[in-house]
């Protein structure tokens, strides 16, 4: 998606260890527009997929999957990622390891609010090495519940974890893919 990574490009700063910031629009201050555009370009590719709940994971996955659960008229659910006094009865658990974060994430959804009549699209922010997806996708295993696609706003697409979904039969859609990420060279993208 054009505009995304036209903003990608303007904004985008490269860290260390391979990490893009991009906290101006989206990792902590949100650029809601964009977001909103975002979410349109979902609602289109996902629209006669027969969602009925848009599912992610806390933190900055929320603002996307709010705006795209808006869109597509349904429940958002998030994972979180650890036990609150909120989080009440039985729950389906799957573990997560951030590669970005260096430490390991148990992800929770509540079992009332995903079930066998579920269609879920998982959206996130990022895709890297598909750790928290491919959690999300064991929780709506544990629930019955059919995964009916991903959509990611930034997958670093040499990372492996598009082919990790693929590999389970999930249809997978990412608004810009980034093939390199370089101080030197910057950013480039692939279709
Ligand atoms: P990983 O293997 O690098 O850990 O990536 P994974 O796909 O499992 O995503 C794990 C977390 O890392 C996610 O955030 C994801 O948004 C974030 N992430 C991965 N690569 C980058 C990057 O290059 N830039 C930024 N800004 N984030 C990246 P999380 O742990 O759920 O934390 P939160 O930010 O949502 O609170």
């Amino acid at each position: 998606m054009r505009l995304l990574e036209q903003r990608i490009i303007t904004d985008g700063i490269i860290g260390e260890n391979d990490v893009l910031k991009v906290g101006t629009f989206l990792n902590q201050q949100i650029d809601v527009e964009l977001m909103s555009a975002c979410a349109d370009e979902f609602c289109r590719l996902f629209k006669d997929a027969g969602i009925t709940k848009v599912l992610t994971v806390e933190a900055s996955g929320i603002a996307i999957a709010a705006i795209t659960a808006l869109r597509l008229g349904v429940q958002l659910v998030f994972a979180k990622k650890s036990v609150t006094s909120n989080v009440a009865g039985a729950v389906y658990s799957a573990d997560a390891y951030s590669f970005t974060h260096n430490h390991n994430n148990t992800l929770i959804v509540p079992c009332a609010y995903l079930g066998q009549s579920d269609k879920v699209l998982i959206i996130d922010d990022f895709l890297a090495r598909g750790e928290a997806v491919n959690a999300l996708l064991d929780i709506c295993e544990s629930a019955g519940a059919v995964a009916a696609g991903v959509g990611i706003l930034i997958e670093k697409a040499y990372q492996g974890g598009g082919e990790k979904i693929k590999k389970r039969g999930v249809r997978l859609e990412s608004l810009a893919r980034i093939a390199s990420l370089d101080v030197k060279n910057g950013i480039t993208f692939e279709n």
